[in-house]
């Protein structure tokens, strides 16, 4: 309960005060990016879960909003409001329109503890997403479990109907179902049983993307959180085909593949509703480790979603959003540090910038040495030449690392106590926390190297 303001971070989100978990609805309505999240109203803890709401033009500066849906208490029920998605349902197919406006849609898991119940709601709002309205009728889908939850809704322009993915968490299963209207919902098919099983399935999404950019190209990416600290990683996914229906894992079903091969990057959604051609999520960074006060728990920098063609087939790539760097470019000079062909002996020591609120970008010519990389407040992320592998080396020693065969860019986002790099464009992510002492702000390069371009941005 002692304050920690040297862990805040500036430009990742995180709420006012208490605990926040899963980004929710991630929608972009009229220019605006909403964030609805996990939250605890009342305590640093997870519990009496509502939906929090934030608002931000540019994905960087957030406007904090009232709670959107609010936990529902009655005598004999407690409804907490756990994850899911929002809609903009432009047709009025659902009929919750007023005034020939568009409703937004929330479709959420009405998690029920003292009935031991998780089934499917659904809320409007009538505002553009500020309140919301509970439907008389829910549930919308009840299957009687326990565990049931997390549904993603999606428009398919070309079926012309709703599709939701949401998962049965303890059967390592996720479901499609389709509607008309979004309040009547029939079971397409079910998917499941391959990849990692170790942990329970939660917070799918089933998303179209365009292979290498080419229309004529496209596959189904399906994300899902699986797995905590002790499983390594939290976010696996399938790249498949799929017919409206079905989908049809396009690798065997023993391929485990991964989002993000750090400790924390979890419940991570697509955005609904973005520009024709973005495709962009956020994940929450679960906060394991020390406790934060007042708050808990942070947000990952939204990031772009590309799939391209590989020796091993298609595969994800993900790299922070497009249209945060126009504002990169933006600061002052006495907030950037851009140089080519820095030569590295050893250690080179960046003693401008002491805010542990930085982001980096570096291309390398490898040189003699058997690692390089960056020292950021005591944590090293580097590559080790001889054992092809991205790492992260916390101050503990604990390490986080992932195989890559080669390292030729590294785009680094240290925001107090979170830490984010995308290794070649994208190709391997780590995420993880950090939670350095007050004075350590040491930002270095280290190895034998050449910088070909070094950028260092101060966020701060
Ligand atoms: C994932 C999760 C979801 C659930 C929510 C509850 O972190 O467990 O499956 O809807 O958190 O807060």
């Amino acid at each position: 309960t002692t304050p920690t303001p040297q862990w805040r971070p500036v430009y990742h989100f995180t709420a006012p005060k208490n605990w926040l978990n899963d980004p929710n609805g991630l929608i972009y309505l009229d220019g605006v990016y909403h964030l609805y999240y996990q939250h605890n109203p009342y305590e640093n803890k997870w519990g009496h879960m509502s939906w929090g709401h934030a608002t931000s033009k540019d994905l960087l500066h957030w406007k904090h909003l009232p709670i959107a849906i609010p936990e529902i208490e009655r005598a004999d029920t407690t409804t907490w409001i756990f994850s899911g998605s929002a809609v903009e349902d432009k047709k009025n197919t659902s009929g919750f329109g007023k005034n020939g406006k568009a409703p937004v849609v929330a479709i959420y898991t009405a998690d029920q503890p003292k009935q031991q119940k998780e089934s499917q709601f659904i809320a409007y709002s009538n505002d553009g997403g500020l309140t919301y309205t509970n439907y008389a009728g829910n549930p919308v889908v009840d299957v009687h479990k326990k565990d049931f939850r997390d549904p993603n809704v999606i428009w398919l322009e070309d079926k012309g109907y709703w599709l939701m993915t949401v998962a049965l968490p303890t059967e390592h299963k996720v479901q499609f179902y389709k509607s008309s209207n979004l309040k009547e919902w029939e079971l397409l098919s079910e998917f499941g049983n391959q990849g990692d099983t170790r942990k329970i399935w939660e917070c799918p999404s089933l998303t179209p993307l365009y292979v290498d950019g080419d229309p004529s190209k496209k596959k189904w990416l399906l994300m899902l959180s699986s797995g905590n600290q002790d499983a390594g990683t939290g976010l696996q996914y399938f790249i498949g085909d799929f017919d409206g229906k079905t989908f049809t894992n396009a690798n065997s079903p023993e391929t485990q593949l991964f989002v993000d091969y750090g400790h924390t990057f979890y419940a991570a959604i697509p955005y609904n509703n973005l520009p024709a051609g973005q495709q962009m999520m956020i994940g929450w960074l679960m906060p394991f480790e020390t406790p934060t006060y007042p708050w808990r728990g942070q947000m990952s920098i939204a990031r772009d979603l590309a799939l391209k063609s590989t020796q091993e087939g298609v595969r994800l790539y993900q790299q922070p959003a497009a249209v945060i760097r126009p504002l990169l470019d933006k600061l002052p000079a006495s907030k950037k540090f851009i140089k080519q062909g820095v030569v590295v002996k050893d250690k080179l020591l960046l003693n401008a910038f002491k805010s542990n609120a930085s982001w980096i970008k570096a291309t390398f010519t490898p040189g003699t040495g058997e690692e390089f990389g960056f020292i950021l407040a005591g944590t090293t992320v580097g590559y080790n030449v001889k054992n092809s592998e991205l790492f992260i080396r916390h101050i503990s020693g604990d390490v986080e690392k992932v195989k890559v065969q080669s390292v030729k860019s590294l785009e680094i986002l240290l925001d107090k106590s979170s830490l984010e790099v995308f290794a070649n464009d994208g190709e391997k992510v780590l995420t993880t926390l950090v939670f350095p002492e007050k004075n350590n702000t040491e930002l270095a390069v280290f190895g034998n190297v050449v910088v070909d371009k070094l950028s260092v941005w101060d966020l701060q």
